[in-house]
């Protein structure tokens, strides 16, 4: 049931520090602050040298961010695809690379036919998934489960940061395993995902600044996302969440793109949301962001207050995140991301839970 929200979308979102909190749980052993996988992995990291993430939807943007956690705790190779794409590509894989597949149903045809692919390549599959009775789940060598208990809201939004934690552990353990971290390394990343949970409570904060918001987006009819670095594929994600429950139109860009294109499309009635938390790219977003603002852009930044003081850049909108460790913000900025989709979304007055042409487990291709 709903509790006492509207919807189960503003329910989900506001699980979400208890739900990530849970998986989080399940992943590490928290009297000593160290990764500990639930299951033993049928193969070693050192031997493998990449590795396919493929899923559809919310999903692949979970993959998306993995990436740069794999390539930089581990220095693994990681090819994102979208299922459609990877199942008809006929993919090379090598026999004993690894295949991660992640899907909140478990059921979504496309990521479970590439599933099958990748198994008859010989490749070790791993499936990221929250119903451990799917099918993807059944089928998987390994089976990595998020504890974000039942999705019903047509719109990913706990799953995805569920899916989040699971993949920074697994990516923090191969790490270790390829003797990329040291045990002080490792140590420090556990100890920024213990604080995930109280960071997003802190994050849903932010909601009653965002509602307001809302309603200056809601009269938009094309919006903007970027972000560098882990925050580009939240950037996909805040418009791919906009897009389907709002039916406002909406881009996620990496920042640095925005001179090869869309730049051309920013003039005073396009709002541009920009995730920049204070990390190592901040410097790069900001001088993106004084171009948008040359264009009479308005911005909503989503950053933290080192960030906010840094930024010279003139926003419409600072949303002020808390500061955390610059490696696991994807799960904190989404908290934002989600509520403004939606609430723009409860301003458009559309069905949020069941948006239109739309269904929660595709499994049809
Ligand atoms: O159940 P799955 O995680 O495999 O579903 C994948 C996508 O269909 C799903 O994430 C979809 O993009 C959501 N509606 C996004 O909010």
């Amino acid at each position: 049931d709903k509790a006492n929200y509207r919807h189960f979308m503003a329910k989900e979102i506001h699980e979400q520090p208890e739900v990530v909190g849970h998986t989080l749980a399940r992943y590490v052993d928290m009297a000593t602050e160290r990764v500990a996988l639930p299951v033993k992995l049928p193969f070693d990291f050192n031997t493998i040298q990449r590795v396919n993430i493929t899923a559809c939807g919310t999903a692949s943007y979970a993959g998306f961010v993995a990436k740069y956690w794999f390539e930089r705790f581990a220095r693994l190779p990681v090819e994102v695809d979208v299922a459609s794409e990877f199942r008809y590509r006929e993919a090379p894989l090598r026999k004993g690379d690894l295949a991660i597949f992640i899907s909140q149903s478990g059921e979504t045809a496309d990521t479970l036919a590439a599933l099958r692919y990748a198994k008859a390549e010989g490749a070790h599959t791993v499936a990221v998934v929250n119903v451990p009775t799917s099918t993807i789940a059944r089928e998987s060598e390994t089976v990595l489960q998020t504890l974000a208990g039942p999705e019903i809201g047509v719109a990913s939004t706990k799953a995805f940061t569920c899916q989040l934690m699971v993949l920074a552990n697994l990516a923090i353990a191969a790490g270790k395993a390829r003797g990329e971290l040291s045990d002080e390394d490792e140590a420090k990343l556990v100890h920024g995902l213990v604080e995930v949970p109280r960071l997003m409570a802190d994050a849903l904060t932010t909601e009653l600044q965002i509602e307001k918001l809302a309603h200056r987006i809601a009269k938009s009819s094309d919006v903007l996302y970027l972000g560098r670095g882990t925050s580009f594929p939240l950037a996909l994600e805040g418009a791919l969440k906009l897009k389907e429950i709002s039916y406002i139109h909406a881009e996620g860009y990496a920042a640095g793109e925005l001179k090869h294109g869309p730049i051309a499309l920013i003039d005073e009635t396009m709002p541009v949301v920009v995730i920049a938390p204070h990390d190592r790219v901040f410097e790069k977003t900001v001088s993106n962001m004084q171009e948008v603002a040359a264009r009479g852009g308005n911005i909503i930044l989503m950053t933290d207050a080192k960030g906010a003081e840094e930024a010279t850049v003139e926003s419409l909108v600072t949303i002020v995140m808390p500061d955390m460790s610059a490696a696991f913000t994807p799960m904190v900025y989404a908290v934002p991301v989600q509520l403004l989709a939606y609430h723009t979304a409860v301003v458009m007055g559309t069905d949020v839970d069941q948006p239109r042409n739309l269904a929660k487990s595709v499994t049809v291709e």
